[in-house]
Protein backbone atom coordinates (compact mmCIF):
# COMPACT_ATOMS: atom_id res chain seq x y z
CA UNK A 1 0.00 0.00 0.00
CA UNK A 2 2.84 2.47 0.81
CA UNK A 3 4.38 1.67 -1.80
CA UNK A 4 2.14 3.01 -4.05
CA UNK A 5 2.59 6.33 -2.76
CA UNK A 6 4.49 9.13 -4.66
CA UNK A 7 4.67 11.76 -1.98
CA UNK A 8 3.25 12.41 1.68
CA UNK A 9 0.90 15.68 0.76
CA UNK A 10 -0.37 15.99 4.46
CA UNK A 11 0.85 14.20 7.08
CA UNK A 12 -0.38 13.23 9.53
CA UNK A 13 0.63 15.53 12.30
CA UNK A 14 -0.90 18.45 9.91
CA UNK A 15 -3.50 16.71 9.93
CA UNK A 16 -4.49 16.33 13.46
CA UNK A 17 -2.98 20.25 14.14
CA UNK A 18 -5.47 21.53 11.69
CA UNK A 19 -8.44 19.63 12.22
CA UNK A 20 -7.98 20.72 16.02
CA UNK A 21 -7.97 24.13 14.44
CA UNK A 22 -10.98 23.63 12.17
CA UNK A 23 -12.90 22.37 14.91
CA UNK A 24 -12.12 25.27 17.14
CA UNK A 25 -13.50 28.01 14.66
CA UNK A 26 -16.77 25.97 13.64
CA UNK A 27 -17.04 25.86 17.21
CA UNK A 28 -17.16 29.33 17.69
CA UNK A 29 -20.15 29.69 15.18
CA UNK A 30 -21.74 26.88 16.26
CA UNK A 31 -20.80 25.92 19.57
CA UNK A 32 -24.29 26.77 21.59
CA UNK A 33 -26.11 26.11 18.36
CA UNK A 34 -26.39 22.51 18.71
CA UNK A 35 -25.50 21.71 15.14
CA UNK A 36 -26.19 18.71 13.54
CA UNK A 37 -23.41 17.26 11.45
CA UNK A 38 -23.57 15.61 7.95
CA UNK A 39 -21.04 13.65 6.68
CA UNK A 40 -21.04 12.44 3.02
CA UNK A 41 -20.28 8.62 2.58
CA UNK A 42 -17.74 7.06 2.76
CA UNK A 43 -14.90 9.44 2.31
CA UNK A 44 -15.49 11.39 5.10
CA UNK A 45 -15.59 8.82 7.79
CA UNK A 46 -11.74 9.15 9.05
CA UNK A 47 -12.08 13.48 8.95
CA UNK A 48 -15.30 12.97 10.76
CA UNK A 49 -14.26 10.89 13.71
CA UNK A 50 -11.41 13.00 14.36
CA UNK A 51 -13.22 16.60 13.75
CA UNK A 52 -16.06 15.30 15.65
CA UNK A 53 -13.95 14.65 18.80
CA UNK A 54 -12.21 18.10 18.80
CA UNK A 55 -15.66 19.87 18.52
CA UNK A 56 -16.48 20.20 22.37
CA UNK A 57 -19.76 21.15 22.44
CA UNK A 58 -23.82 19.73 22.02
CA UNK A 59 -24.07 18.43 18.07
CA UNK A 60 -25.49 15.67 16.50
CA UNK A 61 -24.35 12.85 13.93
CA UNK A 62 -26.19 12.39 10.50
CA UNK A 63 -25.13 10.85 7.34
CA UNK A 64 -25.64 10.90 3.78
CA UNK A 65 -24.29 8.51 1.15
CA UNK A 66 -24.68 9.89 -2.54
CA UNK A 67 -23.41 8.52 -5.96
CA UNK A 68 -23.52 9.68 -9.84
CA UNK A 69 -25.39 7.75 -12.13
CA UNK A 70 -23.76 4.84 -13.83
CA UNK A 71 -20.16 6.18 -12.44
CA UNK A 72 -20.11 9.00 -14.71
CA UNK A 73 -19.57 12.08 -12.47
CA UNK A 74 -19.17 14.56 -15.58
CA UNK A 75 -22.99 14.37 -16.51
CA UNK A 76 -23.38 15.64 -12.78
CA UNK A 77 -26.47 13.47 -12.31
CA UNK A 78 -26.55 12.29 -8.80
CA UNK A 79 -28.65 9.65 -6.64
CA UNK A 80 -29.12 9.29 -3.11
CA UNK A 81 -28.30 6.39 -1.43
CA UNK A 82 -28.85 6.66 2.33
CA UNK A 83 -30.37 9.57 3.02
CA UNK A 84 -30.01 11.21 7.02
CA UNK A 85 -32.24 10.43 9.61
CA UNK A 86 -32.60 12.83 11.84
CA UNK A 87 -35.58 15.66 11.31
CA UNK A 88 -33.23 18.65 9.88
CA UNK A 89 -36.13 21.16 9.73
CA UNK A 90 -35.26 24.59 11.94
CA UNK A 91 -31.65 22.28 12.72
CA UNK A 92 -28.36 24.07 11.97
CA UNK A 93 -26.98 22.06 9.58
CA UNK A 94 -23.14 21.97 8.90
CA UNK A 95 -22.28 19.04 6.07
CA UNK A 96 -18.62 17.13 6.34
CA UNK A 97 -16.87 16.55 3.18
CA UNK A 98 -13.48 14.69 2.66
CA UNK A 99 -13.18 16.61 -0.59
CA UNK A 100 -14.38 19.61 -2.88
CA UNK A 101 -13.51 18.87 -6.26
CA UNK A 102 -15.81 19.06 -9.61
CA UNK A 103 -18.32 20.26 -6.84
CA UNK A 104 -20.95 18.05 -8.06
CA UNK A 105 -21.61 15.76 -5.19
CA UNK A 106 -21.76 19.10 -2.50
CA UNK A 107 -23.89 20.74 -4.65
CA UNK A 108 -26.35 17.73 -5.04
CA UNK A 109 -26.19 17.22 -0.95
CA UNK A 110 -26.48 20.90 -0.20
CA UNK A 111 -29.83 20.72 -2.50
CA UNK A 112 -31.15 17.89 -1.02
CA UNK A 113 -30.73 18.60 2.41
CA UNK A 114 -32.21 22.71 1.70
CA UNK A 115 -35.48 20.76 1.06
CA UNK A 116 -35.53 19.04 4.59
CA UNK A 117 -36.04 23.20 6.03
CA UNK A 118 -32.99 23.21 8.28
CA UNK A 119 -32.40 27.17 10.04
CA UNK A 120 -29.08 27.13 8.41
CA UNK A 121 -26.55 24.73 6.05
CA UNK A 122 -23.11 25.60 5.63
CA UNK A 123 -20.13 23.35 4.18
CA UNK A 124 -16.87 22.30 5.88
CA UNK A 125 -14.45 20.14 3.91
CA UNK A 126 -11.04 18.89 5.15
CA UNK A 127 -9.72 19.74 1.39
CA UNK A 128 -10.71 22.21 -1.26
CA UNK A 129 -8.94 21.52 -5.15
CA UNK A 130 -10.61 24.37 -6.47
CA UNK A 131 -8.90 24.44 -9.59
CA UNK A 132 -11.26 21.28 -10.84
CA UNK A 133 -14.67 23.24 -9.75
CA UNK A 134 -17.40 22.67 -12.43
CA UNK A 135 -18.59 26.01 -14.18
CA UNK A 136 -22.04 25.62 -13.22
CA UNK A 137 -21.12 25.41 -9.39
CA UNK A 138 -20.97 28.41 -7.28
CA UNK A 139 -21.44 27.37 -3.94
CA UNK A 140 -18.35 28.35 -1.92
CA UNK A 141 -17.14 26.13 1.59
CA UNK A 142 -17.56 28.14 4.22
CA UNK A 143 -14.69 26.15 6.48
CA UNK A 144 -11.81 25.03 4.73
CA UNK A 145 -8.80 22.42 6.19
CA UNK A 146 -6.40 22.71 3.67
CA UNK A 147 -6.53 23.70 -0.16
CA UNK A 148 -4.80 20.70 -2.34
CA UNK A 149 -3.76 21.24 -6.08
CA UNK A 150 -4.71 19.61 -9.24
CA UNK A 151 -3.64 16.09 -8.25
CA UNK A 152 -5.64 12.39 -6.94
CA UNK A 153 -4.81 12.11 -3.82
CA UNK A 154 -5.59 9.19 -1.23
CA UNK A 155 -5.80 8.16 1.97
CA UNK A 156 -7.40 9.71 5.53
CA UNK A 157 -11.12 8.56 3.95
CA UNK A 158 -10.30 9.11 0.53
CA UNK A 159 -10.04 5.97 -1.77
CA UNK A 160 -8.96 4.42 -5.50
CA UNK A 161 -10.93 1.90 -6.26
CA UNK A 162 -12.06 2.16 -2.23
CA UNK A 163 -8.59 0.78 -1.33
CA UNK A 164 -5.80 3.27 0.97
CA UNK A 165 -8.82 4.98 2.65
CA UNK A 166 -6.99 3.53 6.31
CA UNK A 167 -3.35 5.03 5.17
CA UNK A 168 -3.31 7.94 8.30
CA UNK A 169 -2.13 10.80 5.53
CA UNK A 170 -3.10 11.92 2.29
CA UNK A 171 -0.74 11.42 -0.36
CA UNK A 172 -0.31 11.01 -4.33
CA UNK A 173 -0.92 8.25 -5.71
CA UNK A 174 2.26 6.79 -8.30
CA UNK A 175 0.77 7.08 -11.79
CA UNK A 176 1.69 3.65 -12.39
CA UNK A 177 -1.34 2.85 -9.98
CA UNK A 178 -3.69 3.63 -11.77
CA UNK A 179 -2.50 4.16 -15.17
P1 LIG B 1 -16.96 16.15 -6.60
O1 LIG B 1 -16.24 16.04 -7.92
O2 LIG B 1 -16.66 17.46 -5.92
O3 LIG B 1 -18.42 15.88 -6.74
O4 LIG B 1 -16.35 15.02 -5.68
C1 LIG B 1 -16.95 13.76 -5.64
C2 LIG B 1 -16.19 12.79 -4.81
O5 LIG B 1 -15.11 12.31 -5.61
C3 LIG B 1 -15.51 13.31 -3.55
O6 LIG B 1 -16.38 13.38 -2.46
C4 LIG B 1 -14.48 12.22 -3.36
O7 LIG B 1 -15.04 11.11 -2.69
C5 LIG B 1 -14.09 11.88 -4.78
N1 LIG B 1 -12.84 12.54 -5.16
C6 LIG B 1 -12.64 13.71 -5.77
N2 LIG B 1 -11.33 13.99 -5.93
C7 LIG B 1 -10.67 12.95 -5.37
C8 LIG B 1 -9.27 12.64 -5.17
O8 LIG B 1 -8.33 13.38 -5.53
N3 LIG B 1 -9.01 11.45 -4.57
C9 LIG B 1 -9.98 10.60 -4.13
N4 LIG B 1 -11.28 10.86 -4.26
C10 LIG B 1 -11.62 12.02 -4.88
MG1 LIG C 1 -16.74 12.05 -0.85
Amino acid sequence: MEKDIAQVLISQQQLQERIEALAREVMAEYGDKKPVFVGVLKGVVVFYTDFIRAFRAPCQMDFMWVSSYSGTQSTGKMLVRQDVTEDLKGRHVVILEDIFDTGNSLNFVYQHLLTKEPASIKICTLLDKPARRAPHVTLKADFVGFEVPDLFVVGYGLDYNEYYRNLPYVGVLKPEVYQ
